[in-house]
């Protein structure tokens, strides 16, 4: 795909076929995608964690919160559009300082994007239950901690991006196919040039 689609329909997605997981090709290229991806001074204090067994997968799901602007019932996966991987970002607390916060991002970016480029689909995820995730994968509290965790799956609807004026609301939505709508300033509005 073009770089410029790539961007544009990597999304948020948040509804998979959970018959089919992600082939261990793509979820080597996402792991391999954050060792290029750029961090403050060099210091690479992020870690990760792949959860891809359907035991853990479903533990780590009943942690997270879909959705916010959506009722449970439009935004919540039910059973059968669960993902089917998830990585956990986690912050080496020995390396952290103020932008590891940048760095993850940058790494999840990646790492979302050589998913895409695959096909898979994600929904980065910062509502969730840290303590029960860090029990759940056995991580170190005094070691380690969450930043994030990222679900990825095969997507069974698309996600269409919809300009709007400054003002107007910018709260996704389900359209008529529940596929998801998100509103988005137009670049004029929000990029000045000198
Ligand atoms: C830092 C961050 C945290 C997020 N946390 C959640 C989350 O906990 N649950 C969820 O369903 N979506 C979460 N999202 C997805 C956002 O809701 C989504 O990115 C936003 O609605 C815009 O949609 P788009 O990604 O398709 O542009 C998160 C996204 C980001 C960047």
């Amino acid at each position: 795909m073009e770089l410029m689609e790539l961007l544009k329909t990597r999304r948020t997605y948040r509804r998979f076929d959970q018959s089919r997981p992600v082939p261990q090709d793509v979820v080597e290229d996402i792991i391999r995608s954050q060792q290029y991806a750029s961090c403050g001074n060099n210091r690479q204090p992020l870690r990760y964690a792949v959860v891809q067994t359907p035991e853990l997968v479903e533990k780590v799901y009943a942690q997270v919160k879909w959705a916010a602007s959506l009722p449970p019932e439009q935004g919540t996966p039910k059973d059968g559009e669960h993902p089917t991987l998830f990585v956990a970002v986690l912050e080496d607390l020995g390396l952290r300082n103020a932008i590891t916060g940048c760095d993850a991002g940058l790494a999840i970016s990646n790492m979302t994007l050589a998913a895409w480029n695959k096909g898979v689909g994600s929904c980065i995820m910062a509502n969730i239950k840290r303590t029960e995730i860090m029990e759940i994968l056995g991580l170190d509290p005094e070691k380690v901690s969450i930043h994030s965790v990222i679900a990825f799956g095969y997507p069974t609807h698309k996600s269409i991006i919809q300009e709007v004026e400054e003002g107007e609301p910018l709260a996704y939505y389900l359209n008529e196919n529940r596929d998801y709508v998100v509103p988005r300033h137009k670049t004029e509005a929000v990029v000045t040039i000198l």
